[in-house]
């Protein structure tokens, strides 16, 4: 018996829930999973310890092309490895966050590492990847539209701005307290006008479905999505 691989492209901003939304997804149906944001995070981290200026984007260019740069797929434990060096935790620092915007918005960067993402899709398609051939369920910013626009499922996840900075809020904070609410509305709304300059991922591209989490807990979110993929 063959079928062909699933493709699930999931794109939202921070905060929407979209990496623990997709890789709940990819586990229920035996999908690998690929976090994009975490290859731009992986490219900055990269930059800064090589020593690149993120201003110059040629030099930032020719460092990411040159990157060591493996995923790890499976998304009860997706790992972020360069040149041997497991980098999972060090791309969600501050530091990276806050630098991050530079090199995404770099077009070069982004056909490269749209290359490697592509390449990580059909991987996913063979019988000796990770879901043996199964499929994936990629995760970012412009998955919907650039990256896999013929995907099986295409989904835009969204959330009120008021969900979105409670969530992020928990996730840096540990609370959601006004005052840490407040103190993640910057970071949060700052960093997706900044990627919003180069991807658009507010607005659902055409045949693209849009769920809206605003106010459905992580269950109610993983089956609305789980709903789309049975539908399709
Ligand atoms: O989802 P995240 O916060 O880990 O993403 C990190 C950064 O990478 C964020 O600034 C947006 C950018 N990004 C992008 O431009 N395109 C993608 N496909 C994924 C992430």
């Amino acid at each position: 018996l063959s079928t062909s691989p699933l493709v699930i492209a999931i794109d939202g901003p921070s905060g929407s829930g979209k990496s623990s939304v997709s890789k709940a997804v990819a586990r229920s149906l035996g999908l690998s999973y690929l976090d994009t944001g975490a290859m731009y995070r992986a490219a900055t981290w990269w930059c800064l310890q090589s020593g690149v200026e993120l201003t110059d984007a040629a030099a930032v260019a020719d460092a990411v092309r040159a990157m060591p740069l493996v995923m790890g797929v499976d998304p009860a434990a997706p790992t972020v490895t360069v040149g041997g060096t497991d980098i999972g935790e060090a791309i969600r620092e501050t530091s990276i966050s806050a630098s991050v915007s530079a090199v995404a918005t770099n077009l070069d960067v982004r056909a490269e590492l749209g290359r490697l993402q592509r390449a990580a899709i059909e991987e996913a398609g063979h019988a000796d990847s990770f879901s043996a051939g199964r499929g994936i369920v990629a995760e970012g910013r412009d998955i919907t539209t650039v990256v896999a626009p013929d995907a099986d499922v295409r989904v835009l996840l969204t959330a009120s701005e008021e969900a979105r900075l409670a969530r992020r809020s928990l996730e840096v904070h540990g609370t959601a307290d006004p005052a840490s609410v407040e103190a993640t509305r910057d970071q949060v709304l700052r960093r997706d006008a900044d990627d919003s300059t180069v991807v658009q991922f507010h607005v659902a591209a055409d045949g693209v479905v849009t769920v809206d989490s605003s106010h459905l807990d992580f269950d109610q979110t993983v089956q609305a999505v789980l709903d789309v993929v049975a539908s399709r």
